[in-house]
């Protein structure tokens, strides 16, 4: 079995297929998915389909950093009148100087807020960290006495900044489809990375993976990262399977 410990099937790029791609997910070995938050727009949407898939959907909460605006506050406020609901993980969260150059210092002040909520909560925490290395580790040196866990997802750092990063106390990498393009880094990175530190996701609808790559992604393609995961690494898929379940499931209780 595998879990996709990073998928957006509420998306609208589902528009009415969303039940159906949870069922292609199962059908295809990916037993559990885990539903990282974008921001207030579609986050009825994923509930209600998270209530529909008891035991395979796991929903979370968190205000997407190209997402948010000056009004972040307000943003978490909104965010957090579903409180009451069980989620299990605050993301996906972070800095993003990729996509949003003018709102950086709203981009850090809501990563370090959520960071604090995370601590509240017991929960822990989906990194979205894009061109943003330096900033989001400065972050998490300030916030290290709260004992934070959580996944870099979508890694596509060094290897010395892995070791940063385990420095800094209880934290896996989210690999996904890019690890099955042909130009990657990625790849020679990952042979250093221990498979105990591991986490398979798909991020879709975007990232497809070989061999679907240009096509929408979803979650059922989980079982093509794992492949090329055990090839790189020289051990089978069910192993890959097993180890990153076990990761996923230590990590978000489910
Ligand atoms: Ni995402």
């Amino acid at each position: 079995m595998f879990i996709d410990t990073h998928t957006h099937l509420y998306d609208e790029a589902f528009g009415g297929e969303e039940d159906a791609a949870v069922e292609r997910a199962v059908a295809a070995g990916v037993g559990k998915l885990v539903f990282p938050d974008i921001s207030e727009p579609s986050r009825q949407r994923m509930f209600e389909l998270a209530d529909r898939h008891p035991g395979v959907v796991f929903p979370c909460l968190g205000l997407h950093p190209t997402d948010l605006t000056v009004n972040w506050e307000a943003e978490i406020e909104q965010m957090l009148a579903y409180r009451g609901r069980r989620v299990y993980a605050i993301g996906e969260i972070g800095m993003d100087l990729y996509w949003s150059k003018e709102l950086v210092r709203e981009q850090a002040d809501a990563f370090r807020r959520q960071l604090d909520l995370a601590h509240e909560m017991d929960l822990p925490v989906i990194i979205h960290s894009r061109e943003a290395t330096g900033q989001i580790l400065d972050i998490l040196k300030e916030k290290k006495a709260l004992g934070l866990r959580g996944v870099f997802h979508a890694y596509s750092g060094s290897i010395e900044t892995y070791r940063e990063i385990q420095r800094l106390g209880d934290w896996y990498i989210g690999i996904g489809g890019v690890l099955t393009f042909k130009k990657a880094s990625l790849p020679e990175t990952v042979k250093d990375i221990p498979l105990e530190r591991i986490l398979l996701e798909t991020d879709s609808p975007y990232l497809t993976p070989v061999p679907h790559r240009g096509e929408r992604n979803e979650s059922a393609y989980v079982p093509f990262i794992a492949a090329r995961l055990a090839e790189i690494k020289g051990v089978s898929t069910e192993e890959v399977g097993e180890i990153t379940t076990n990761n996923a499931e230590t990590l978000f209780g489910i």
